[in-house]
């Protein structure tokens, strides 16, 4: 069972996936087959998470189909002078031809050129949609006024407690669909504990974490979130066969803090701590 955003290109996505960051290239494998087990049919990953090699042997290995499976990865800061060779080198350790779905990670340094690339990407087929992620609406202004090619998602951090309405309301404009990285907030602020969470989760026989999920795919927002743990993929997949009513969202809501929490893109020490992270040399850290 799955469920689908129509992008503004007209390519369908599955509004939930699984996310692969901090997970080390040997666990990486084995947890993409248990999440396709469990029936994710959408993966995350990136250059920077030094594990695409690590899915790519999984989705080799896999008996599901690659036209059932959406791929996103998105390229690093430091190869956006030259995109091409960076998303050709991703596709290699993918062992793939296309990817569904390739995202600017951050909007820092030369974005405007690696985006020119990626619309020839796109152009191409070897992309079947281009987006970028962390882009605040400033960014994504920028972006388009000078470009041709609007982004179909923009992944940005999103979860009870950082809903991200500015973010979602500028996209609205131009069909943009949000995808939420962190959609637990990495398990901070106590969410899996969260009174609010587990009060409307006990009405319908489900965790804080399923009604967190639940919550982003009924306003329209993909969810990825991540578990080294099989059980947890599977509780997590668990979300297809409930719906909050009206009172639950308004009630959830209430949670937003107006800000995120995990990463604050107007702080020039995270852009100059984002500047000393590189690809590792060699192949993908194996
Ligand atoms: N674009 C970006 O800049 C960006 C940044 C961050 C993340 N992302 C993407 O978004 C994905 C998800 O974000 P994330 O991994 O940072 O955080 P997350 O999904 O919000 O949270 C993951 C944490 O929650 C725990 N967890 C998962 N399911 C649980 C459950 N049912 N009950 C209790 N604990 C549970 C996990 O522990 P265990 O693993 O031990 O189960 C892990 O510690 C990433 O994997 C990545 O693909 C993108």
């Amino acid at each position: 069972m799955d469920q689908y955003v129509t992008l503004n290109n007209g390519v369908k996505m599955p509004i939930h996936g699984v996310g692969v960051y901090q997970i080390p290239d040997d666990v990486t494998e084995q947890n993409v087959l248990d999440a396709l087990d469990a029936g994710y049919r959408l993966i995350d990953t990136a250059a920077i998470y030094l594990n695409e090699g690590a899915v790519g042997r999984a989705l080799k290995r896999t008996s599901v189909p690659r036209d059932e499976i959406f791929v996103v990865t998105k390229l690093w800061v430091e190869s956006y002078r030259d995109a091409k060779q960076a998303f050709s080198d991703c596709l290699e350790r993918l062992q793939l031809d296309y990817v569904d779905l390739i995202l600017l990670h951050m909007p820092y340094s030369a974005y405007h050129h690696a985006w020119a690339d990626l619309e020839d990407v796109y152009k191409e087929g070897k992309a079947r949609a281009i987006g970028v992620s962390n882009f605040l609406p400033h960014h994504m202004a920028d972006l388009i006024a000078f470009s041709k090619v609007v982004p179909a998602v923009n992944q940005v951090e999103c979860h009870a407690f950082s809903q991200r309405n500015d973010v979602m309301k500028y996209q609205k404009e131009y069909g943009i669909t949000t995808m939420a990285w962190a959609p637990f907030a990495e398990g901070n602020n106590n969410m899996f504990k969260n009174e609010t969470l587990l009060s409307i989760g006990k009405k319908y026989g489900k965790t804080a974490a399923q009604v967190a999920l639940r919550y982003q795919m009924q306003r329209g927002v993909i969810v990825i979130p991540k578990s080294v743990h099989k059980e947890r993929l599977v509780e997590n997949r668990d979300v297809f066969d409930f719906s909050l009513t009206e009172e639950d969202m308004a009630a959830i809501a209430e949670l937003d803090l107006g800000h995120p929490m995990l990463v604050n893109h107007m702080d020039t020490e995270f852009i100059k701590l984002i500047a000393t992270f590189t690809l590792a040399s060699g192949e993908n850290g194996e």
